[in-house]
């Protein structure tokens, strides 16, 4: 369990170095206001032409994800590097390095690792269930497992799988290059919190993955590491 420190706004709300790299999560304020310029200041020359192309919330969540990564790279030491997105909207980082990115309307996280692995990170709410999630994003035998717990624990299991595949999806997509569908892997929760990842298709075999979650408050928090073999 993640314990964030009180939300004030564009200050660190946590960092940790987990196995999968250096995490920071970022308190983003509330009401969508433009980000002031003290703040984009933080921001690198090319991470700032792109803020100020923005607006509302977005403009928010992306100055939060970078300074979220920028954070990771002050921990590791190095001079902190432009972090500008591919034409899909994964973040292109410096040779020796991955990154991945997730926020929601209060916190911006950023996941930092280096080496030839990628890696993903996803923060999902677990507190309105909505149906017709799970036969969506889940594969028989992982709805099947769902089905079999108890009532009170199915939507909470069937959002830590979506948030894996999500976490999954960002760590390969740079790689793959092609949309990758729920179907296409199957995720085993551990009780530990290391998760296993099934890939059910050839070009994710290729892959060996390793998967993470943990709490905040009430959201799940994963992570994916994702080597080519
Ligand atoms: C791209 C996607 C994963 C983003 O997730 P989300 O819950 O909507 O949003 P999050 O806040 O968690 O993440 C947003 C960040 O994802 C990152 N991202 C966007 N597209 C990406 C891609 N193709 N590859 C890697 N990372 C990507 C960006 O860093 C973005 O933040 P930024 O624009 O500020 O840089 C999701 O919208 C999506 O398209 N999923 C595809 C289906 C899928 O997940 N399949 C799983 C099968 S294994």
């Amino acid at each position: 369990m993640i314990q964030p420190s009180p939300r004030v706004p564009w200050t660190l709300a946590f960092l940790h170095a987990i196995p999968h790299g250096i995490v920071a999560g970022l308190h983003l304020p509330e009401g969508g206001d433009p980000v002031e310029d003290v703040v984009l200041a933080r921001l690198t020359g090319p991470e700032r032409d792109v803020a100020i192309s923005l607006r509302g919330y977005r403009q928010v969540q992306f100055v939060g994800g970078r300074l979220a990564l920028g954070v990771g790279f002050s921990e590791m030491g190095v001079r902190k590097a432009p972090v500008t997105s591919d034409e899909h909207g994964a973040p292109l980082l410096p040779d020796g390095f991955s990154g991945s990115i997730t926020h929601k309307q209060d916190l911006a996280i950023g996941l930092l690792a280096r080496g030839r692995a990628r890696v993903g990170v996803d923060l999902e709410d677990t507190d309105r269930p909505r149906p017709g999630v799970a036969a969506r994003v889940l594969t028989a035998p992982e709805l099947a497992a769902v089905e079999a717990l108890p009532e009170s624990r199915r939507w909470v299991d069937t959002v830590l799988r979506f948030s894996v595949k999500e976490s999954i999806y960002k760590a390969v997509h740079p790689t793959l290059r092609r949309y990758v569908g729920f179907g296409e892997v199957a995720v085993w929760p551990g009780t530990n919190g290391n998760d296993r990842v099934e890939p059910l298709v050839p070009d994710l075999e290729r892959f060996h993955f390793a998967a993470r979650h943990c709490w905040i408050g009430d959201r799940v928090l994963s992570t994916v590491r994702a080597e080519l073999l």
